[in-house]
């Protein structure tokens, strides 16, 4: 088994595992011997997973642990869904000395981080992730958040989880496009700081090396997380491909999937590196071929314009410019900072 230790202001564990799952109960035993426990899951992972989660519960001795289901999907990541569970917890009698926990993909994971951290001024809560994407990026790192009408993520904490299990298994009933939303960002990490991990995703079949692929990935989210927890510098790293993912992301209208925007994102930027003559072509071609493998989209119909505006309106962007994540090679990464009209040139400079 991986277990790889992230040393953030409260340290926890993340353990990584083929059928881990069902063995979830004994885990938690080690470090919440006494809690009670309540399970939050959506309505796509519950008829999967949640059975198997109980049953291990129950063997470990915990008994009668409640279970809430919310609607599978992003609208889920609400004040309104927030402001339910609040009310589901106290029903259950849910005390400071109880412990959440989180079964299912990134949304889960953000709202049961949300509401964990703020419910009598925060309780612990343990991450259960079962897509890719929270396996190998949104269950570390602490950032939990609901959406506003007006915008994704506007409102949260930051709110470390006490234990994280990763069970590959799980990845197994995933659609294929769920699936490769997650691979975007393994081979973000790639990119910016793991070039085996990135040759892993490129030239193996994934399924034979996901414990491998899920366990790089955690040590490159936790080496920035461990330098920078509240997102002011070096974390920066893991929004390569993000600033112009964003912005198409936006442009779609979120009707396409966030990996999806981020291949089309990191390729935006190796192109225009590429023309500006700071990355050697050959990288472009490998990130290509990768994105094609996985079925990700490497170009954008949205004129650069419009992108351009609504990069300029991001928050995450300062007044004056955007910082930049570019690249010297595969698996080296570095912070640049550009004027708004400079970085619109450099983009332009690259486009397909
Ligand atoms: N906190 C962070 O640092 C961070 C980082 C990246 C993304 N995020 C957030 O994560 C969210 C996206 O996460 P996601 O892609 O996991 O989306 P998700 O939670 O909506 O899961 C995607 C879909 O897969 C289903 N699903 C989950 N596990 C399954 C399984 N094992 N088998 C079959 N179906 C399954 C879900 O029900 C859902 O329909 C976004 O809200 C994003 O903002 C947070
Ligand atoms: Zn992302």
């Amino acid at each position: 088994m991986n277990c790889i230790r992230v040393n953030t202001g409260t340290p926890y564990d993340v353990r990584i595992r083929r059928g881990i799952l069902r063995e979830a109960g004994n885990e938690i035993k080690k470090i919440f011997p006494h809690a009670r426990l309540a399970i939050v899951t959506d309505s796509n992972v519950s008829p999967l997973y949640l059975r198997s989660l109980l049953d291990s519960l129950e063997l470990a001795g915990y008994q009668n642990t409640p279970s809430f289901t919310m609607e599978a999907g992003e609208n889920t990541k609400s004040l309104e869904s927030a402001g339910l569970l609040y009310q589901l917890l106290s029903q259950s009698k849910i005390s400071r000395d109880c412990c959440l926990i989180a079964l299912g993909g990134g949304v889960i994971g953000d709202l049961t981080g949300f509401v964990a951290s703020t419910y009598l001024r925060g309780i612990p809560f343990i991450q259960i992730p079962t897509t890719l994407l929270a396996q190998v990026d949104s269950s570390v790192g602490g950032k939990t958040a609901v959406n506003l009408p007006v915008g994704k993520n506007l409102v949260g904490t930051f709110w470390q989880p006490s234990l994280v299990l990763c069970d590959p298994d799980t990845l197994a009933t995933l659609p294929e496009d769920v699936f490769a939303d997650g691979v975007a960002e393994a081979l973000k990490c790639g990119m910016i700081k793991d070039p085996v991990l990135f040759d892993l995703l490129a030239d193996q079949e994934p399924q034979a090396h996901l414990e491998e692929i899920i366990a790089r990935c955690i040590c490159v989210k936790r080496d920035v997380v461990e330098k920078d927890e509240y997102d002011t510098g070096e974390r920066m790293l893991l929004n390569f491909g993000h600033t112009m993912g964003h912005a198409v992301e936006n442009w779609m209208q979120y009707q396409q999937r966030h990996g999806q925007c981020v291949a089309t994102g990191m390729v935006m930027i190796a192109r225009a590196q590429t023309a500006a003559g700071t990355l050697p072509a050959a990288v472009l071609d490998r990130l290509l071929a990768a994105c094609q493998k996985y079925g990700l989209p490497t170009c954008c119909k949205a004129p650069l314009d419009e992108l351009f505006k609504i990069c300029r309106q991001d928050k995450k962007n300062t007044v004056r410019g955007i910082r930049a994540i570019l690249l010297r090679s595969i698996g080296d990464s570095y912070i640049q900072n550009f004027p708004f009209e400079a970085f619109e040139a450099f983009i332009k400079g690259g486009a397909c």
